[in-house]
C-alpha cells in the first residue's frame, strides 16, 4: 500500500507519521503552488483485503486515501477522514503497531464505534495499539473505493504554517503545524505576526490571541475603492463583495486564533486560504496540561467551571467566515487601525504590516472601529459591535442577506427599524419586529441577544450571553426616537 509520489511523500497506509519533514520537502520542491501528490485518487488506495477502510466517505468525502495495509496499524487515517461521518476504517486485526499512533487511534475511533473519529482524536499511540487490536471490523469494511473526493490527493503544502497537509493524512497535533514553536506549542512560530481587532467577536469571555503566517514572498492586496472602482461594483456588476478595506490575503496565508479560559490555553484555530477561491478552518483542542493540542474532527462541546465551551465544526468555521464577508474577517482596515505591543515596542498595526512589506501598495487609512466597551457615543459603539458580531452573516451575499448590520450602512438602509421580522413571524411569543425605537424589549434584535438556546444570536459558536453587550445594544436601542 505503500506508494512513492513524484514529490517522494508517502500515501496511503505506509504514510510515516513524519509531516513535518515530508511536508518541508515537498514545499522545497514545490514553492507554494498546490500540488498533487497523486494520493487517494478515488479511493483506490483502499483496497487492502482487511482494511476495511471507511465504507462512507463522511463529510469530508477524502476518504480516498483510506484504507492500509492490514498489518500497519495505520489505516486509522480513514478514520479522521471521515471526520466522524461514517465510522471510519476498521482498523487491521493486529493494528497498532505501526508508528503512526495518532491516525491509528483515529482510525481505531471507527472501528469501535463506527460513530466517527471523534473519539480517536486522542491519537494517542497507546490509544492506537488498544483500540486497533480491538478493531476486528477490519473485514467489514468495503474498501476505499467510496473515498470521492481523494481527488488525486490534493495537498496544500506551504513552507512554515499551515493547515493540514491533506485532509485524509492529517497531522494530529498543533505542535506539527509549523504555525507554533514545535518545542513550546504556547509560543508562536516566529514568523507569524501577532495582532489584535477593534471590534473583537464575544468569545464567552474567552481572551484571545490572533496570528498571522504570510507566505514569503507574497503580498496583501487591500480593497481601495478609489484606485479600483470595478471591484467596489455590486457583485452582479461584476465586484467583489467584501467592504473597502478588507484585506485580500494571499493563497497560502494561515490565521491563527487562540482562546484562552482563566489564562488557560483552550482551543486553537487555524483559518487558511488554500486556493483562491477556497478557505478551511481547523481546531485544536489543546491538552490539559496544556502543552500541545490535538486536531478535532468535529465539533465538539466541553464543559468548564460553569460554561459549556463549543469547539466548531470546519463547515462551521465557514457559516460565520461568509464568503460575503471576505472569508478572512478581522483584517480590515478599520479593525487593524490601532497600535499593538510588539517585542520591540508599541506600533500602529498599519505601520508594522508596512514596515514589513506586506503590502502591494500602502492602503488609504480607514478611521478605527470604535471599540464597543470604549468612550466613542453609543450609536458608534453599538454600530461597531453589531458590525463584528453580527454582519458576517447580516448583510447582503451572506446568510440573512436583506438585514444589513456593517458599521457604514446607514441606519435607514438596515432593515431593522420597525421592520416585521422574517424567522418564526407566525410565532405569537416572539417580539414581532426586529426593532422597536427605544423598547429593547419588543425588539427581536435585543431578545435574541439576550437568548441562551434557540432563537440564540450570534447564531453559532456562542453559549454566553454578552452582559456588556447585550446592555450596549439596549441602551442603543433605547436611545432611537423614530424611524427614519
Ligand atoms: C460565530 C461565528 C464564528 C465561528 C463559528 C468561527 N469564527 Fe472565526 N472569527 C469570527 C469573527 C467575527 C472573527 C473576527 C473577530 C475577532 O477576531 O475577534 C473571527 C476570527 C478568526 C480568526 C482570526 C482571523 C480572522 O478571520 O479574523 C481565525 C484564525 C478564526 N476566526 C478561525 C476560525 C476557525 C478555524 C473556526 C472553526 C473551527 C472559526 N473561526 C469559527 C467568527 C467566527
Ligand atoms: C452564523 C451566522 C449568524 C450570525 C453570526 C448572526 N446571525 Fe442572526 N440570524 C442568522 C440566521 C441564519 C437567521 C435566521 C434563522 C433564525 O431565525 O435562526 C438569523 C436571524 C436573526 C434575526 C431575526 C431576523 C428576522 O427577520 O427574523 C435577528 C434579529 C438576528 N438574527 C440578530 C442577530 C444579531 C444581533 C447577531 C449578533 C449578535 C446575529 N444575528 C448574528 C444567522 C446569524
Amino acid at each position: 500500500m505503500e506508494r512513492a509520489t513524484p514529490t517522494g511523500a508517502k500515501c496511503g497506509a505506509g504514510y510515516t507519521f513524519a509531516p513535518m519533514q515530508t511536508r518541508v520537502a515537498a514545499s522545497r520542491l514545490a514553492g507554494l503552488s498546490l500540488i498533487l501528490i497523486g494520493c487517494g485518487g478515488g479511493g483506490s488506495s483502499g483496497g487492502a483485503p482487511h482494511s476495511g477502510s471507511a465504507g462512507s466517505p463522511g463529510s469530508s468525502g477524502t476518504a480516498g486515501m483510506a484504507g492500509g495495509t492490514p498489518l500497519a496499524g495505520s489505516s486509522g487515517g480513514s478514520g479522521m477522514a471521515t471526520q466522524g461521518g461514517s465510522g471510519g476504517s476498521g482498523g487491521a486485526p493486529v493494528a497498532g503497531t505501526g508508528g503512526d499512533g495518532g491516525h491509528a487511534g483515529a482510525g481505531a475511533g471507527g472501528a469501535i464505534g463506527g460513530l466517527g473519529g471523534m473519539s480517536g482524536s486522542a491519537g494517542a499511540n497507546s490509544a492506537g495499539a488498544a483500540s486497533g487490536a480491538s478493531g476486528t471490523s477490519g473485514a467489514s469494511g468495503t474498501s476505499g473505493a467510496s473515498g470521492t473526493a481523494g481527488a488525486g490527493g490534493l495537498v496544500y503544502s506551504g513552507p512554515g504554517c499551515s493547515v493540514p497537509v491533506r485532509e485524509n493524512d492529517e497531522p494530529m497535533l498543533l505542535s506539527q503545524t509549523g504555525c507554533v514553536d514545535p518545542t513550546d506549542p504556547t509560543k508562536a512560530a516566529s514568523t507569524l505576526v501577532p495582532y489584535d481587532v477593534n471590534s473583537p467577536l464575544w468569545s464567552d469571555g474567552a481572551a484571545k490571541e490572533r496570528y498571522l503566517s504570510l507566505p514569503t514572498g507574497t503580498k496583501i492586496h487591500v480593497k481601495d475603492c478609489s484606485a479600483e472602482p470595478d471591484t467596489c461594483k455590486s457583485v452582479d456588476d461584476g465586484g467583489t463583495a467584501e467592504d473597502e478595506g478588507h484585506w485580500d490575503l494571499p493563497v497560502g496565508t494561515t490565521l491563527v486564533k487562540v482562546f484562552l479560559l482563566a489564562g488557560a490555553r483552550i482551543e486553537t484555530r487555524l483559518l487558511m486560504r488554500v486556493t483562491d477561491t477556497q478557505w478551511r478552518g481547523y481546531s485544536y483542542e489543546w491538552n490539559e496540561a496544556g502543552t500541545d493540542a490535538t486536531l478535532l474532527p468535529d465539533q465538539k462541546d466541553k464543559v468548564f467551571g460553569a460554561q459549556t465551551w463549543h469547539y466548531p465544526s470546519r463547515s462551521q468555521c465557514l457559516a460565520c467566515h461568509t464568503e460575503g464577508a471576505g472569508r478572512s474577517l478581522g483584517p480590515t482596515t478599520a479593525q487593524m487601525n490601532r497600535d499593538y505591543t510588539y517585542a520591540g515596542g508599541s506600533m500602529n498595526q498599519l505601520d508594522k504590516f508596512e514596515a514589513l512589506g506586506a503590502f502591494d501598495h500602502v492602503p488609504p487609512r480607514i478611521a478605527p472601529y470604535p471599540s464597543p466597551s470604549g468612550n466613542a457615543d453609543v450609536d458608534a459603539r453599538a454600530r461597531s459591535y453589531l458590525h463584528a458580531n453580527c454582519a458576517i452573516c447580516h448583510r447582503p451575499g451572506a446568510t440573512v442577506s436583506d438585514m444589513d448590520l456593517r458599521f457604514e450602512t446607514p441606519f435607514a438602509d438596515m432593515a431593522l427599524c420597525n421592520q416585521v421580522i422574517t424567522a418564526n413571524e407566525d410565532d405569537l411569543t416572539l417580539p414581532r419586529m426586529r426593532l422597536v425605537p427605544g423598547d429593547p424589549t419588543n425588539s427581536s434584535l435585543s431578545y435574541r441577544m439576550h437568548a441562551s438556546t434557540g432563537q440564540r444570536m450570534p447564531k453559532l459558536g456562542s453559549n454566553v450571553v454578552d452582559a456588556d453587550g447585550t446592555a450596549l445594544i439596549d441602551q442603543w436601542i433605547t436611545s432611537i426616537t423614530s424611524c427614519p
